[in-house]
């Protein structure tokens, strides 16, 4: 018995590497082409199922467009935060290295940010309101177009032509630094008569931040309304900061006065720095 066993794998030993190498060559053709069968009964399943969702064309066919529009789909996501106020928010609506760009040019011109005053106030009654550095920049400053590209972005999802748009404010906060609550549209029984009005703004988050610098509406849902609100504190819907992504919201109502819900602040940065591109959209075209 011994010996046969033996002899049965000596047999085997004595088949050859030829005879080996032609044995693997079959094995591997007959996985190949097993692998080639399956997937070409699993194939159109599948790639059936990926079109589905991602074929828009082929779901909503696109309508004939005008002069100015579309020829195909664009998906930007966002979720409704609120409301009372009007606001948005845009995950990832711009890249890490726009974010990073916007960044590098800003730095080199910060200055300390001002303030719009109002009757009766001067810069030192106001002192603390507003902390954090800043620069103007616009689109056509920036020679790596991406200013231009945010900007064209804005304007789809506002459709307020971005002739509207004031210069980007490009924000820095440090730790502690903040912008106590405000409105961005100018009431004229405080600041005189205006020749435009900011109907909404776009805050472009360019960095994350670890703690605190949360974008805030204390009166949203017409909650803290009651008078008592003290302007300095942060409470109510806050917006955390989040690299890439998007916040607009809308100054004024349907009907063109002021939304009082809009109030809103940028809460002290507690760990990190934060960094903001804030594009102010008017209701006329600006110069420029
Ligand atoms: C505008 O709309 C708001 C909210 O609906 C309303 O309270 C306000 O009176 C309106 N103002 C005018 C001038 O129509």
């Amino acid at each position: 018995m011994k010996s046969r066993g033996k002899s049965v794998i000596g047999g085997w030993w004595n088949l050859g590497l030829p005879s080996v190498f032609l044995l693997c060559l079959f094995f591997f053709l007959l996985g190949l082409f097993a692998s080639v069968l399956f997937s070409q009964q699993d194939v159109p399943t599948v790639r059936s199922r990926v079109l589905e969702s991602v074929d828009l064309e082929k779901d909503f066919n696109p309508l004939p467009t005008g002069v100015s529009g579309d020829d195909s789909f664009t998906s930007i996501p966002f979720q409704v935060l609120s409301w009372f106020p009007r606001a948005l928010y845009f995950p990832n609506f711009a890249s890490i290295e726009q974010c990073q760009s916007i960044i590098k040019i800003a730095k080199t011109s910060l200055e300390p940010s001002s303030l719009a005053l109002r009757k009766g106030e001067t810069e030192e009654t106001t002192k603390g309101i507003r902390t954090s550095s800043g620069t103007f920049i616009s689109a056509s400053e920036d020679k790596t177009g991406i200013l231009d590209l945010i900007e064209e972005k804005i304007a789809r999802v506002t459709m307020i032509p971005k002739t509207h748009g004031e210069a980007f404010n490009v924000l820095r906060y440090e730790i502690g630094q903040r912008y106590q609550s405000h409105y961005d549209a100018f009431d004229p029984a405080q600041y005189g008569p205006q020749n435009s009005q900011r109907v909404a703004s776009f805050l472009l988050y360019l960095s994350d931040v670890e703690e605190g610098g949360e974008t805030v509406f204390p009166f949203e849902s017409a909650q803290n309304m009651d008078g008592t609100y003290d302007y300095s504190k942060c409470i109510g819907l806050k917006v955390k900061p989040r690299r890439g992504d998007g916040l607009l919201f809308y100054s004024l109502l349907p009907n063109g006065t002021i939304d009082l819900t809009s109030l809103h602040g940028s809460c002290p940065v507690i760990r990190g720095e934060k960094w903001v591109a804030t594009k102010w959209i008017r209701n006329i075209e600006q110069d420029e």
